[in-house]
């Protein structure tokens, strides 16, 4: 099957040729560019498209796919938050996506946020470089003992969960559907204000959905412990930044991690380093000295990206061979 693979960076490349090569017989094209409205013809004589987290996946852009004769989209995510699910179907498009790849690489991550924004290794790094051997503004604190939230204990959240456990951290965690694996290991699940008013650490492992949309805001802030760690490795949508700003401000909000970012289409994964960034929110969190963001890179390991080809494929095989993916995305408001 001709499939037109969009945002393909050089590590795309190399992981799906690979899993390709295992599984031969699709004629993967690569562009760099992002999937958008002016970018679709490049999908021409395509039956597949391959496309990831900040390609655009809209109504326009859906319609377009469709009037060239486009019948999947096989996303290299497990979030769909970015498709227009009801566009899709209208528009006779299937979508498959790659519902875990692993799950650890971010869990992993949001404790190498939680590590790094607590003991201040990158600005430790940044001064011992520079010959400066200080502890003054480094303090951290035990994580033993503290308590940490965690909304969402799904794939990922629920090893997330596990990790902290093992830390001797107390767990509480925000789920309307409770993991068993979390409930025997004696986390308690809470409604999300007693969650915030308890958590030391409050970290976000839940899907962009209408529900989640800023659910971080102004009043959950105000709900939050004074001093609490954030951290979002999700979806940037989940919490609003300027609401979190202003607790960065008022000292409500003691630090903060982020891999995710609302407005993050417009900056993350390209090289922007000559350039003027243009997003002043963006350009304000990168100010306070306690806010730690890196550019979705949780799901960067290579086994994550080893699944992620070969489940793609896998996808696309079966949605060759049977009319349907193995993976589908769940249906409008799902
Ligand atoms: P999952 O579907 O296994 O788990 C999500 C959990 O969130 C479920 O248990 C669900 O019940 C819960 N949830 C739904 N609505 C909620 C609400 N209102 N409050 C609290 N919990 C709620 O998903 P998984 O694999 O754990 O991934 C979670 C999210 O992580 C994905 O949707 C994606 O947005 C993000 N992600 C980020 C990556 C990164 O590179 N930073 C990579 C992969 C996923």
């Amino acid at each position: 099957m001709h499939v037109a693979v969009f945002s393909a960076k050089p590590y795309d490349i190399a992981y799906l040729t690979a899993a390709n090569a295992a599984d031969p017989g699709h004629d993967l094209r690569f562009h760099a560019a992002r999937l958008a409205p002016g970018t679709t013809a490049l999908a021409r004589g395509a039956e597949a498209v391959c496309a990831f987290v900040n390609d655009r996946l809209d109504r326009p852009v859906l319609e377009a796919l469709a009037a060239l004769g486009v019948r999947l989209v096989a996303l290299r995510s497990a979030g769909f938050n970015h498709v227009d699910l009801a566009a899709a179907k209208a528009a006779g498009i299937a979508l498959c996506r790659v519902p875990a790849y692993s799950p650890h690489a971010v869990a992993e991550h949001s404790l190498a946020l939680i590590l790094t924004l607590n003991r201040k290794t990158h600005r430790a790094w940044a001064r011992v470089r520079e010959g400066n051997f200080e502890l003054d503004g480094l303090m951290g604190f035990d994580l033993y003992g503290k308590t940490v939230g965690v909304i969402g204990t799904g794939r990922i959240g629920s090893i997330l969960a596990r990790i902290l456990l093992g830390f001797g951290c107390r767990v509480v965690a925000h789920d309307p559907n409770p993991d068993p694996d979390c409930l025997a290991r004696g986390v308690a699940y809470l409604e999300l204000d007693p969650l915030l008013a308890a958590s030391d650490i409050v970290t976000l492992q839940c899907p962009l959905t209408a529900q989640t949309h800023h659910l971080i805001d102004d009043r959950a802030v105000a709900r939050m412990k004074t001093g609490a760690m954030l951290i979002n490795t999700s979806r940037g949508a989940v919490i609003d930044t300027r609401a979190i700003i202003r607790g960065l401000k008022s000292g409500r909000i003691g630090s903060l991690g982020l891999d995710v970012y609302e407005e993050e289409g417009e900056l993350f994964f390209e090289d922007l380093s000559n350039r003027i960034i243009p997003d002043d929110v963006f350009a304000r969190l990168l100010t306070f000295p306690n806010v730690l963001i890196t550019g979705h890179q949780g799901f960067f390991t290579t086994e994550a990206l080893t699944a992620i080809a070969e489940t793609t494929l896998a996808n696309i095989t079966a949605y060759e061979r049977d009319g349907a993916p193995l993976h589908p995305v769940p249906g409008p408001l799902a």
